[in-house]
């Protein structure tokens, strides 16, 4: 099923949760001169302008990015060079994000299934070294796996259309770490009241950090929290966790 599309929801207080830690987490694993892998198994369309009819009619935005003054840090930086060079109203996708931060000797793989999406992000993400697939993430991954340089990170952010997506992330997350131990896996989940995540948690066989924000959308369709697992996460990564509340804590809250 591939009905969701990410335009509705770009910036909005779930992204920015994991968008903040996704950058903390690229300038962590960036400090040392040599390569690294950014994978991606969900990247939708890499670049989203909010002032288009899907981010105005949810107002999804206006309770996230717009409603937040960034101090200095990394998605400030990757947010303002997307703006210096698409207008005010850009807002960088994950793919952007992490193409803004990392280098020249980084290889970016990017898995996106959505034709339209798919077409985007190749249009919006061109680079040397930014590879982007059209093909089923899960697949993908694994089938690139393990990749060099092999120090990386893998970003999974599924749209969870299928109830069964939550016990396929853990699935998943098991075999790539099989085929691939040094990957840094990051992986977002929403929180809802049917608490379907708990499916995740229970499949995840392997240490792990969890963090979970909380937050009220107006019209956020029932999600009440955002939810990061992070799977053989680099030293100081906790830190990255508390910038993010501290970064954006007009619109996150922590749940407990
Ligand atoms: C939540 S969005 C990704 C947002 C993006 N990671 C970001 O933060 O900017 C999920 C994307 O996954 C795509 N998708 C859904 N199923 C997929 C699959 N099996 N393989 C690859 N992409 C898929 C959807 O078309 C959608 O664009």
């Amino acid at each position: 099923m591939l009905s969701y599309q990410h335009s509705y929801h770009a910036g909005n207080p779930a992204d920015l949760h994991k968008h903040i830690v996704l950058a903390e987490l690229l300038a962590l694993l960036t400090r040392k001169a040599r390569g690294i892998s950014y994978m991606e198994t969900h990247a939708g369309r890499g670049r989203y302008d909010l002032s288009a009819p899907e981010s105005v009619q949810t107002g999804e935005a206006a309770e996230g990015i717009e409603a937040l003054t960034l101090p200095d840090c990394p998605l400030l930086h990757a947010l303002e060079t997307t703006r210096r060079h698409f207008g005010e109203a850009a807002y960088p996708g994950s793919p952007l994000i992490a193409q803004t931060l990392l280098r020249a000797q980084d290889q970016l793989h990017l898995m996106e299934l959505h034709p339209a999406e798919f077409r985007a992000l190749r249009q919006n993400l061109r680079a040397k070294n930014t590879a982007i697939h059209k093909r089923d993430g899960y697949e993908g991954v694994l089938a690139l796996s393990p990749p060099k340089p092999r120090k990386g990170l893998v970003l999974v952010d599924p749209s969870y259309e299928v109830k069964t997506e939550y016990a396929q992330v853990a699935d998943f997350t098991l075999k790539l770490v099989a085929k691939w131990p040094e990957a840094t896996v990051m992986i977002w989940y929403p929180i809802l009241p049917a608490g379907r995540h708990e499916e995740l948690i229970e499949g995840m066989r392997i240490k792990y950090l969890r963090d979970e924000v909380s937050f009220d959308l107006k019209d956020g369709k029932g999600m009440t929290g955002s939810g990061l697992l992070l799977v053989n996460a680099p030293f100081g990564a906790e830190k990255c966790f508390i910038k993010a509340l501290d970064l954006a804590r007009p619109i996150l809250k922590n749940p407990l």
